[in-house]
């Protein structure tokens, strides 16, 4: 690592949701043991409690932190208070540069005050495009908002670099890094090999569902509100009727989640809905799980990485490459062919095994090392 020239380049790191600090806290680490710069981190904390669960893991003191969730918050209220409040954080600390990650309404404001500002931002995870504009709702909109203001993309495969070209980005712009989910979950893994009690609180049932096969489940998309989060319900209402298997779902606290679930799945007994986990627990429930049913987009890098199946409960998704690899499947929000699907993974062996096979397409674990390397060639 070169020593630093001259006073190190103040970088501001801006996330406020859980999947954001899932996957920026290995690039915080990463600047942070650099001496060309000084990194500042502001959570806008879009995100409360899923937020504050990943900066205990990963040890990271916000310097500045906006508190804006609100319970049930619409979007133009959110994204008028992340404007404001991520301007004032830019304007008190100058940075040279702003990182921010992904997709969420946090990084699209954090992407536009810095641009009012005319302070180059850079983005983690760039390029990702289901080509529509809806699905998902409003992620495909706020990352192709970020892509056109952007200075370094750094595009996590082949795929997303591709897509940033066809858009006319400057491609000495864009950059493959992988993916820094990948980063996050190699850490994680490492913790819990050093310290298993980090993932130990899901022994109770573990417990109560040993010799079941275990499915994990998790949903949140805004474009499933209403009937496609019910449809989902029916489905693991009519997967749970089975008794070899045992779904364990960590709810999201975004109320119209909790209302769904709460009224169709309360009492069934091999289903355990529980609060969101910690990453070590998440990690752990990934590792437990036969199959992963997901609208996540985390959970679609994470699962091929471990060689697990995903059914996928979206129309379209913007990370092709886990299907290209024959580890994700599309199922969409019909509940019939959710639960024919899952029936499939469980009764036949050579369609579970055809899936079931590790494939890193998202990243080898070192694209933190490498977006702080092409950072530093900014400074
Ligand atoms: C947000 C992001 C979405 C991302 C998802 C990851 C936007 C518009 N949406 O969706 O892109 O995929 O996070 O999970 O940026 N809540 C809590 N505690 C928490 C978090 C949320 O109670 O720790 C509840 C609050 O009532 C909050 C609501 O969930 O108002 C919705 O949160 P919000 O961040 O607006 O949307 P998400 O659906 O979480
Ligand atoms: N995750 C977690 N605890 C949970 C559920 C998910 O730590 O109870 C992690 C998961 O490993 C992934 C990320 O959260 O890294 C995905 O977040 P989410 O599904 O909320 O958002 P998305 O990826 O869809 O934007």
């Amino acid at each position: 690592m070169p020593a630093p020239a001259s006073d190190p380049a103040r970088i501001l790191v801006v996330f406020g949701t859980r999947p954001e600090a899932i996957k920026l806290f290995p690039v915080v680490a990463a600047l942070q043991a650099d001496p060309r710069f000084d990194a500042r981190v502001c959570v806008s904390a879009q995100h409360r409690g899923m937020l504050d669960q990943v900066l205990d893991i990963a040890g990271i003191v916000p310097d500045f932190d906006l508190d804006v969730m609100k319970p049930d918050q619409s979007l133009d209220a959110l994204t008028a208070a992340l404007l404001t409040g991520l301007g004032r954080v830019m304007d008190e600390v100058q940075p040279a540069r702003v990182v921010v990650q992904g997709d969420t309404a946090t990084a699209m404001t954090g992407a536009l005050a810095a641009y009012y500002r005319k302070i180059p931002v850079d983005h983690v995870e760039a390029g990702l495009r289901s080509g529509n504009i809806y699905h998902p709702w409003p992620e495909e909109i706020n990352r192709k908002i970020i892509g056109t203001m952007a200075s370094l993309h750094f595009a996590p495969t082949e795929t997303s670099a591709a897509a940033l070209k066809a858009e006319n980005v400057d491609p000495a712009r864009i950059h493959v890094t992988g993916n820094t989910v990948i980063d996050a979950l190699h850490w994680v893994t490492r913790r819990i090999a050093e310290q298993p009690s980090l993932a130990g609180g899901l022994a109770d049932l573990e417990a109560r569902f040993a010799g079941k096969r275990i499915i994990g489940v998790t949903s949140h998309r805004r474009e499933n509100f209403g009937g496609g989060l019910e449809a989902i319900a029916e489905a693991v209402r009519r997967i749970a009727a089975r008794d070899d298997v045992a779904l364990i779902f960590p709810v999201h606290p975004n109320p119209n989640v909790r209302r769904v679930m709460d009224g169709a799945l309360a009492g069934l007994a091999n289903v355990a809905m529980i609060e969101p986990l910690d990453y070590p627990h998440f990690a752990r429930l990934l590792s437990l799980a036969e199959i992963m049913l997901t609208d996540s987009g985390g959970v679609q890098e994470e699962a091929p990485a471990l060689g697990k199946p995903v059914l996928v409960m979206r129309e379209t998704t913007e990370r092709p490459e886990g299907i290209a690899a024959g580890t994700a499947r599309l199922v969409g929000t019909d509940s019939t062919r959710i639960v024919t699907e899952i029936f499939t993974l469980l009764d036949d062996k050579p369609a579970y095994e055809a899936m079931a096979r590790a494939h890193n397409p998202f990243g080898d674990g070192h694209s933190a090392r490498r977006i702080v390397e092409l950072l530093g060639n900014e400074i």
